[in-house]
């Protein structure tokens, strides 16, 4: 990881201190953030440092800190550890990051501001403002320019980066696996919760975004986090979105399972095959937004194999029929965030690249090039308020709803993996680190 790290932070501070000296920057201050309170209340929202601080170091619950970079030398890491007998306190800068810095460690929050550069003409600021920014009346307070170059480049991910979304997508599947089992001996979303959760060794707040773990017809609700204790009478599906994260980058997997034998398990299978030819079609040059369109063509395939409903593939993409089943986005990128910026941007100036009307959940639009990490989730619902709308539409009579309904006890279907684009091909880190389990 220190050879890693060090290339990446150092190619890092050169394409930052370019963009820096293009904004005539001289100074960039990072805020980590400051504790979010509850309204009106004396209890805070679990912290999670800013993206862009993260972008630095894998301090990912590290309030009140900044990261100062000039023009040259090592950059100062202002590094908050109160003396806290409610809390714990963090615990002293260690690790592969630390010799990068010139780590001042402040006890008191107001001590940041002899620390940080006095002359604010040609200061940046980036993050949120503090009371400790105040001062900064003159500084450009996270200039667009400046930031919409950062989030164009951070879809280029380092080999640094790739290495901390393999070793979270190995987490992962561990953990998915555990889910599974949990899940055919019969547990409930809670239980199978809790079992994913201890298998990772982490607390909710910890995960790279809530758990989906739906059984049964709650597979249908897209972002599903009621998490029930009682078991179902009947079990039939189970479907996971989870992740796991490994120095402030995340993985983002989904699997879904069938209890039984049966045609729910053939959807399955066939979704399965639908993820792999779309990641098949993921190459240095290609548009994302194509590979979307094109999975609607899969997705209209099946409706037609499966005999939903009775229309041709054309005809089904045509009228738009297949969002009904498959109503979100291909995929997006994801790194330091599970959802990383810059999806549709069309340059360095972050200049607008949206998503054709038809597909408007569709987060990313940009060219795939190397070095950049997907996820590619395609999906096959059976969401009662989509078909409702097409109860009372005008292709009600092709729809096959006998078969449809015997299928909404199952909920959906999705199929999530993570990639790596490089010109060599395509690496799965999902599908590698289930084989290697
Ligand atoms: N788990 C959120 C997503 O798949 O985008
Ligand atoms: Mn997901
Ligand atoms: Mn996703």
């Amino acid at each position: 990881m220190n050879q890693l790290y060090s290339n990446h932070i150092g190619d890092l501070l050169k394409r930052h201190r370019q963009l820096m000296q293009n904004n005539d920057i001289e100074n960039l201050i990072i805020s980590s953030g400051t504790p979010i309170r509850v309204y009106q209340d004396d209890m805070d929202y679990p912290f999670k440092s800013s993206f862009f601080f993260r972008t630095y170091v894998p301090l990912t619950e590290l309030p009140h800190s900044f990261i100062v970079i000039g023009l040259s030398g090592k950059p100062k890491l202002v590094y908050f550890q109160p003396v806290d007998f409610w809390h714990t306190p963090p615990a002293d800068p260690s690790g592969y990051w630390t010799e990068h810095f010139e780590i001042e460690v402040i006890k008191e929050t107001k001590a940041a501001a002899e620390l940080l550069p006095l002359d604010n003409q040609a200061v940046a600021i980036l993050g949120e403002d503090s009371e400790i920014l105040a001062d900064y009346e003159k500084a450009q307070k996270n200039p667009e320019s400046l930031i919409n170059a950062i989030y164009w480049q951070r879809a280029y991910k380092s080999d640094y980066e790739i290495e901390c979304i393999k070793q979270a997508n190995q987490l992962a599947a561990r953990a998915h696996n555990v889910a599974e089992k949990m899940f055919r001996a019969g547990k409930s979303e809670q239980q199978i919760h809790l079992a994913y959760l201890e298998s990772l060794g982490i607390l909710e707040h910890q995960l790279p975004y809530g758990n989906i773990i739906a059984l049964n017809a709650n597979g249908a609700i897209l972002h599903y986090h009621d998490c029930q204790s009682k078991v179902p009478d009947k079990v039939r599906s189970f479907l996971i979105d989870a992740g796991a994260s490994v120095a402030g980058y995340h993985s983002d997997i989904t699997r879904t399972y069938a209890y039984e034998a049966g045609e729910f398990a053939e959807l399955i299978s066939a979704m399965d095959a639908v993820n792999l030819e779309c990641i098949g079609e993921a190459r240095v040059g290609a548009e994302y937004g194509d590979l979307h369109a094109s999975a609607h063509r899969k997705i209209a395939r099946l409706i037609h194999d499966f005999n939903f409903v009775d229309m041709s593939v054309d005809a089904l993409v045509e009228t738009d029929i297949t969002s009904t089943f498959f109503p979100h986005g291909l995929g997006h990128l994801i790194g330091l965030q599970v959802h990383d910026v810059g999806g549709q941007f069309a340059d360095e100036t972050g200049a607008a690249k949206p998503p054709p009307a038809a597909y408007p959940f569709l987060r990313s639009t940009r060219t795939i090039e190397s070095n950049m990490v997907y996820t590619v989730e395609p999906g096959f619902y059976f969401i009662d308020p989509l078909l409702a709308k097409q109860k009372d539409g005008e292709y009600a009579n092709a729809f096959n709803w006998d078969k449809i309904e015997s299928f909404r006890p199952y909920g959906g279907i999705r199929i999530e993996d993570n990639i790596v684009i490089r010109e060599s091909g395509v690496e799965n880190l999902t599908r590698d680190a289930f084989s290697a389990l």
